[in-house]
């Protein structure tokens, strides 16, 4: 099969597409067929050696994919050939990741794909979907009638969280870099939408929300406590999920006043019941049309450098030249 992958860990050029053996299905494993898998900031992560990830070269790289079953391992029980799929937390841990035309997945990563949604739009909705459903519905337990922040809210993390608050009937203010951007993150149901580079976004939010935000997602990698505390209203609490590498400053004094908590998490610590929890109701808004994937732009997967090349650009060196999901196709 044909499959992105890596010998060592580096810059995107140590990518190679070409072709690996197939992979044969254990016991509880399913053959699937890949039709789509997207790019995720900690793809780039792995790829480049920076996070520790349990690689076994040629490592496949990818965490995401959707596809069909062709083969099912003797103790399969959920799943049977032809059924469509999608999971993510693959390429690391040991497994092979989903850059691929076939990937051999535990049957327990696997959800269905329902009816009348697409393979590209489920896989960019599926790492990102995780990520944005744990922080509202478990760690920050948004309630309906509270207000929301999200920093950035045409990413990949942030147009689920605009859209899942929506129906959690929150009222949400985003902010985006550019005007284009704001319309983009209006198109999926922010109330309030902030131009981060050419509006004063304290002004904005203390309009918004003048008794403070109950919920805030932090999307950035460098969180900015002094500006973000003074926001937040009486037990409100903020979300953090990026930046290894932050270390800013924490003003203790307006924080515990007003009883707020501060909420971080990573995704992957999600046990497979909660990532499954997160992925039934993923299926449900989608099928629904409530729930829609933010893709910037689908390439083939033999274009599988240039597109960490732009992931990495995007997010890490912020550029911000995306806005959502790059989607590839074997
Ligand atoms: N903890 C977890 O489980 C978990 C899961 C997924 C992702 N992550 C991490 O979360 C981060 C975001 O991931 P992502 O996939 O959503 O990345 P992304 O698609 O690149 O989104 C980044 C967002 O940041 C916004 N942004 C950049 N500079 C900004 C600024 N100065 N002010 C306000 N917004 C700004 C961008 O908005 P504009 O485009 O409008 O500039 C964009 O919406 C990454 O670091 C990733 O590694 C963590």
């Amino acid at each position: 099969m044909k499959a992105a992958y890596i010998n060592q860990t580096g810059a995107p050029d140590v990518i190679t597409f070409g072709e690996l053996p197939d992979p044969r299905p254990s016991r509880n494993q399913c053959l699937v067929k890949v039709a789509a898998v997207d790019v995720n900031p900690i793809d780039t992560y792995i790829r480049a050696g920076l996070i520790p990830a349990k690689l076994n070269f040629p490592a496949i790289l990818g965490r995401d994919l959707a596809g069909t079953i062709v083969e099912c391992g003797a103790g399969v029980k959920r799943f049977k050939v032809g059924e469509r799929v999608w999971c993510t937390g693959q390429g690391t841990e040991g497994r092979q990741g989903t850059f691929a035309e076939l990937a051999a997945v535990d049957e327990r990563w696997l959800n269905p794909i329902p009816e009348g949604v697409c393979e590209e739009d489920i896989v960019a909705l599926s790492l990102v979907g995780i990520t944005a459903y744990l922080g509202l519905v478990i760690h920050s337990r948004l309630r309906s009638g509270e207000t929301l922040f999200v920093n950035g809210g045409s990413g990949g993390v942030g147009s689920c969280v605009v859209q899942m608050a929506k129906i959690l009937g929150a009222r949400v203010i985003s902010t985006a870099g550019t005007e284009e951007k704001v319309r983009l993150c209006r198109d999926l149901g922010a109330d309030e939408v902030i131009n981060y580079k050419t509006q004063d976004v304290v002004v904005s939010i203390k309009a918004f929300a003048p008794d403070g935000v109950n919920v805030w997602w932090e999307t950035l990698r460098e969180p900015d406590f002094e500006r973000t505390i003074p926001l937040l209203s009486v037990r409100g609490r903020m979300i953090v999920m990026a930046g290894r590498e932050a270390r800013p400053v924490f003003p203790v004094g307006p924080f515990y006043v007003k009883d707020c908590s501060l909420h971080g998490f990573a995704m992957f610590n999600a046990t497979v019941r909660e990532q499954r929890s997160a992925a039934n109701t993923i299926n449900r808004w989608a099928s629904e049309g409530k729930l829609k994937a933010r893709i910037d732009r689908i390439m083939p997967l033999s274009q599988a450098a240039e597109a960490h090349r732009l992931q990495e650009e995007s997010t890490v060196r912020k550029t911000s030249l995306l806005a959502g999901k790059v989607v590839l196709k074997p």
